[in-house]
C-alpha cells in the first residue's frame, strides 16, 4: 500500500458526538487532521446519567455540523475523502443510528465506501495510531462502558481473556462522585479529590482476586463506598471535605490494586503465547487516570514489558480512533453496504461467552 488514504469517521455512540479526519501515505505514519468532539454533558447533569433519547436528539442535531467542522479543521472537502468510516455499535441504539444513518446518507450522496467500526476496536487499535505499536499485543479496554483484556492479533482479530462481570470502572468512578456530590463525569473528580485523601483511612475490598482467572468486579467497591459514607455520616452528621478526600482515595487504590493483579495474570497468559513480543496497551476513558497509568508502568517495569497508553484526548471517545480502525479495515479491502446495521451488543471476540456485565451503555461483551 503506497498512496495516500483519507477517511472521515464519526462516532455517537454514548454522550460524545465526534467527526475526525485520519490520513496515512504508505506506510508512514498515520496523522490526525481534524478531531472534533462534542461533549453533552451539561444535557445530562440534571439526570446523574447518560439519557439514552437525549443523547440521540442531541447526536442527529450536531452529527453533520460536527463533520463540517472536522473537514474544515483539515482543510478538506469532502472530495478528498476515500472512505467514511463510523461507529456501527456496541452502544447506545440511538446514537449509533444517528452516526450510521449520517455516514450512509454521505456515502450515498457522493458515492464512497462506507465501513462499519466496531467502537471497541477504535479503542483497541489507538496504541496503533498513537504510537505505532506492532501486533500483536495485549491490550486493556477500561472504560464508562467497558473493561476486558484483549490480545489483539489484527484489525478484526482479538481474544478476549478476562473483563467485568457486572460494572465498568468508569461506572464505578461516576457512581462514587455520585455518591459524594462530586461533578460528572466521576473518573477526573474522583481523582482529583484522592489526591488529597489518605487510602488507607477506609479499606475497600479487592473483590475476585482470590479467583485465577482475569475476570474482575466493580459493584462491590460502589456498595462499599455507599456503606463507608452512610457510617461517617452516622457518627459524624455529615462529611468533611476530608472525609471525601479520603473515601476516594480508599476507592481509587482499590481499583489500581485489581486492575493492576488482574493485568499481571492477563501478561502471563500472553507471555504464554507471545513470550517474544512483551507489549501492553491501556485505552478507555479510565486509561486518563494517573494512578491507574502509574500502576501499570511499574507492573511493565518489573515485567519488562513494554507499556503504551495513548494521549489522554484519545484514550475518551474521540472519532479519530473510529478513522483509524475505519483505515486498517479499509487496507484489508472491509467494505459494508448501504444496509450496514446498528448494534446495540458487538463482542470483539466472538468466539467467547458472553460476560454478565451490564455497563452505562447496557450489556454488549
Ligand atoms: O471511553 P469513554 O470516554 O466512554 C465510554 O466509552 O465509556 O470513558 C468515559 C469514562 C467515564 O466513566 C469517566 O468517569 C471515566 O471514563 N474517566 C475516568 C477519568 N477520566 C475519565 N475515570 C477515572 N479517572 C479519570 N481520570
Ligand atoms: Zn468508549
Amino acid at each position: 500500500m503506497t498512496q495516500t488514504r483519507t477517511i472521515l469517521g464519526l462516532e455517537s455512540s454514548c454522550d460524545d458526538t465526534a467527526a475526525a479526519v485520519v490520513r496515512q501515505t504508505g506506510q508512514a505514519p498515520a496523522e490526525i487532521l481534524s478531531n472534533v468532539v462534542y461533549g453533552q454533558t451539561d444535557l445530562h447533569s440534571a439526570y446523574g446519567g447518560v439519557v439514552p433519547e437525549i443523547a440521540a436528539r442531541a447526536h442527529a442535531e450536531k452529527l453533520d455540523l460536527c463533520v463540517i467542522e472536522a473537514l474544515n479543521t483539515a482543510n478538506l472537502s469532502l472530495d478528498d475523502i476515500d472512505a467514511i468510516a463510523v461507529t456501527a455499535g456496541p452502544g447506545l441504539i440511538g446514537g449509533v443510528m444517528s452516526g450510521v444513518m449520517c455516514a450512509k446518507g454521505i456515502a450515498a450522496a457522493r458515492d464512497l465506501p462506507l465501513i462499519g467500526v466496531n467502537h471497541l476496536a477504535g479503542h483497541a487499535l489507538t496504541p496503533r495510531l498513537t504510537d505505532r505499536i506492532a501486533y500483536p499485543y495485549l491490550m486493556l479496554l477500561v472504560s464508562g462502558g467497558h473493561c476486558q483484556y484483549l490480545i489483539a492479533r489484527g484489525p478484526e482479530d482479538f481474544t478476549r481473556l478476562g473483563g467485568t462481570i457486572d460494572d465498568a470502572p468508569g461506572e464505578a468512578f461516576d457512581k462514587t462522585a455520585r455518591l459524594l456530590g462530586l461533578p460528572q463525569p466521576g473518573g477526573p473528580s474522583v481523582q482529583a479529590e484522592a489526591q488529597n485523601g489518605d487510602p488507607k483511612r477506609i479499606r475497600f475490598p479487592r473483590p475476585l482476586l482470590d479467583r485465577k482467572d482475569c475476570n474482575l468486579s466493580f459493584s462491590g467497591l460502589k456498595t462499599a463506598l455507599l456503606r463507608a459514607r452512610d457510617q461517617i455520616v452516622a457518627e459524624k452528621g455529615g462529611l468533611t471535605r476530608q472525609d471525601r478526600a479520603d473515601l476516594c482515595a480508599g476507592f481509587q487504590a482499590a481499583v489500581v490494586d485489581v486492575l493492576v493483579a488482574k493485568t499481571r495474570r492477563a501478561l502471563g497468559l500472553y507471555f504464554e503465547e507471545n513470550p517474544n513480543q512483551p507489549t501492553l496497551a491501556v485505552a478507555g476513558g479510565v486509561a486518563a487516570n494517573t494512578a491507574i497509568r502509574t500502576g501499570l508502568t511499574d507492573l511493565c517495569a518489573q515485567l519488562n514489558t513494554a507499556f503504551t497508553a495513548p494521549p489522554l484526548a484519545l484514550c475518551t471517545d474521540n472519532a479519530a480512533m473510529i478513522a483509524y480502525a475505519g483505515l486498517e479495515r479499509f487496507d484489508m479491502g472491509g467494505r459494508d453496504g448501504l444496509d450496514l446495521t446498528a448494534r446495540p451488543r458487538w463482542p470483539l471476540d466472538k468466539t467467547s461467552p458472553a460476560l454478565l456485565g451490564s455497563g452505562k451503555k447496557g450489556a454488549k461483551a
